[in-house]
């Protein structure tokens, strides 16, 4: 697992401006990073078919969370005021070893609030949140250009082979 910071409270201050003031000003409104509750999954859902579209179900990393739940506390969302508009959730999975691994994903941040530090902080939420309740390794499906910064690489998974890839 890559290095991350402690873990941290379920909420959290994050260092990250309101996306409706554009992160200047004097507004000193801060996004919030928490844990998903209840009534916030059909927001999380409508923002994930924005970001990806309506056939984000076919994606390789979707059929290794089918049928299954998010690892217990390991959901989270970024919220400005009552909008969710970040999210990121970590799955129970495990090596053919037998191994217990979680997969983090999908992660994403709305278009309107990208750039402002909301999907570095959740991803390292999400790993501390992790590393907290005891999990040793993080494996996910995703770009290694924006994932390497957290300290996942592509040779680490490289013997992997996941479900829907040859
Ligand atoms: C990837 C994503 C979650 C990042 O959220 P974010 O809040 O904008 O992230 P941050 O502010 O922490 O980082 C933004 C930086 O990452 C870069 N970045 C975003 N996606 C990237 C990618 N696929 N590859 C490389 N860099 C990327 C941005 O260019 C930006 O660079 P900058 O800081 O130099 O401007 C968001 O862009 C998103 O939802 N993308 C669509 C969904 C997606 O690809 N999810 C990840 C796969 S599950």
């Amino acid at each position: 697992m890559p290095a991350s910071p402690s873990p941290q409270p379920e909420r959290l201050r994050s260092a990250v401006r309101t996306c409706e003031h554009g992160g200047t000003g004097k507004d000193l409104k801060m996004i919030t990073l928490r844990r998903e509750r209840p009534t916030d999954v059909p927001a999380r859902e409508a923002l994930l078919d924005d970001v990806f579209g309506n056939t984000r179900n076919r994606k390789t990393s979707q059929r290794l969370r089918e049928g299954r739940l998010p690892a217990e506390g390991l959901s989270f969302v970024a919220a400005d005021g009552r909008r969710v508009v970040g999210t990121a959730r970590l799955w129970n999975v495990a090596f053919a070893s037998g191994q217990p691994a979680l997969l983090l994903g999908p992660v994403a941040v709305a278009a309107d609030c990208r750039s402002r530090g909301i999907g570095n902080a959740l991803v390292r939420h999400a790993i501390a949140a992790a590393r907290g309740l005891g999990h040793g390794a993080v494996i996910l499906v995703g770009d290694a250009p924006y994932y390497n910064r957290f300290g996942f690489t592509a040779e680490k998974a490289a013997r992997l082979k996941l479900p829907g890839l040859t």
